[in-house]
């Protein structure tokens, strides 16, 4: 087991090497990933810090060099480098942007490898599978370059994907990471605690990116952290939205638009009821149990606030609001 991470994390550190090298010097990997890249408008800097690479699109370019070095065939398919197709070990982030992912002390779990031109064949991005070191619900893609400034400005923030990432940190922005687009966990919430009890979401503003915030609101109370959401208008992410409008503007609009997230929940909830009295006793209810779970995290004082401004908003009386809140407490 031991060993298995060990020869994973050597095996990583080789690849992102290689993959560097090869978008910087190789002619396809200038040609194709490089114009890319730059078409994105990212920064030779900002890419050296990343670590971000190219893979060619032979069949196993890599691979080659890879069985050269003597790396074990099987740790290849392993770490999700290669791939086995008609008994040939093959490369299998052809023709792909390579983003590598680090712990928080800079050793390269694995990668996000993205296609050049989407379509509707393959799929936009490929992950490194489960392994020994690659363990998806523990990783927040970024938490090495961030950390630092996460804990000096005690927030970090939390967007959907790698791009966003590194542009919001070539825009100066450095207390970002990113779930990888699914919902966050457990342990990526106490990932966070270790740095902040401050966290900002920033999702698009469309229903998908409103529903997969409100996923990670629940766990991340009963840890006890400060949730706010920004959300990101017109199809943009904060990576378009941020070369969009430039990084001053950028900062302004989430400094202006940050919303507390349960009271955020309650306003979406509200609106949503109109005036129909049972849609109305539900959202009261759920917003009870959104309020007991505060509790969990022994923090009465904020949960008070809570309750006195939920019932303003609910426009009902707070002692019964309190009642209810009591109700889900086990
Ligand atoms: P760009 O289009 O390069 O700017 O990437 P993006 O981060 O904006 O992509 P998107 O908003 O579509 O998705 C957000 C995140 O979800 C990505 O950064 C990935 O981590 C993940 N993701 C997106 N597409 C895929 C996919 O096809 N497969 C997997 N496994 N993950 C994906
Ligand atoms: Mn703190
Ligand atoms: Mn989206
Ligand atoms: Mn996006
Ligand atoms: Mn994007």
């Amino acid at each position: 087991q031991q060993q298995a991470a060990e020869s994973l994390y050597i095996l990583n550190q080789f690849a992102q090497r290689y993959f560097s090298r090869v978008l910087k010097e190789d002619e396809e990997g200038q040609a194709v990933g490089m114009s890319y890249l730059e078409e994105r408008g990212f920064n030779p800097a900002i890419l050296e810090k990343f670590q971000i690479g190219y893979c060619k699109e032979d069949r196993k370019a890599f691979v080659t060099e890879a069985l050269r070095e003597q790396y074990n065939p099987e740790l290849l398919v392993k770490s999700g480098l290669a791939a086995v197709r008609n008994d040939d070990l093959v490369d299998n982030y052809r023709g792909r942007i390579i983003f590598p992912v680090h712990n928080t002390n800079g050793k390269v779990l694995g990668f996000g490898a993205r296609i050049i031109r989407k379509n509707d064949k393959a799929p936009k991005y490929i992950n490194t599978p489960e392994n020994e070191i690659y363990l998806k619900s523990r990783i927040l893609y970024g938490m090495y370059f961030a950390r630092q400034s996460v804990d000096k400005l005690d927030e970090c923030l939390l967007v959907e994907g790698y791009t966003d990432v590194v542009s919001l940190h070539q825009a100066g922005i450095e207390n970002v990471v990113a779930s990888g687009g699914t919902s966050l966990t457990t342990d990526q919430i106490r990932l966070v605690r270790k740095y902040t009890d401050n966290l900002t979401i920033i999702y698009d503003g469309d229903a998908a990116g409103i529903k997969a915030a409100l996923r990670g609101l629940d766990m991340a109370l009963e840890e006890g952290l400060n949730v706010k959401l920004v959300l990101i208008p017109d199809k943009e992410d904060p990576d378009s939205y941020v070369n969009k409008v430039g990084a001053a503007a950028f900062r302004d609009f989430v400094s202006g638009n940050k919303k507390d997230f349960i009271l955020f929940q309650l306003e979406v909830a509200l609106k949503d009821a109109g005036n129909d009295s049972i849609k109305k006793a539900t959202v009261v209810n759920q917003i009870a149990e959104t309020l007991s779970r505060i509790n969990k995290a022994e923090d009465f004082t904020r949960q008070q606030d809570y309750i006195r401004q939920c019932a303003g908003l609910l426009q009902i009386d707070e002692a019964g609001l309190i009642h209810l809140v009591n109700k889900f407490i086990r």
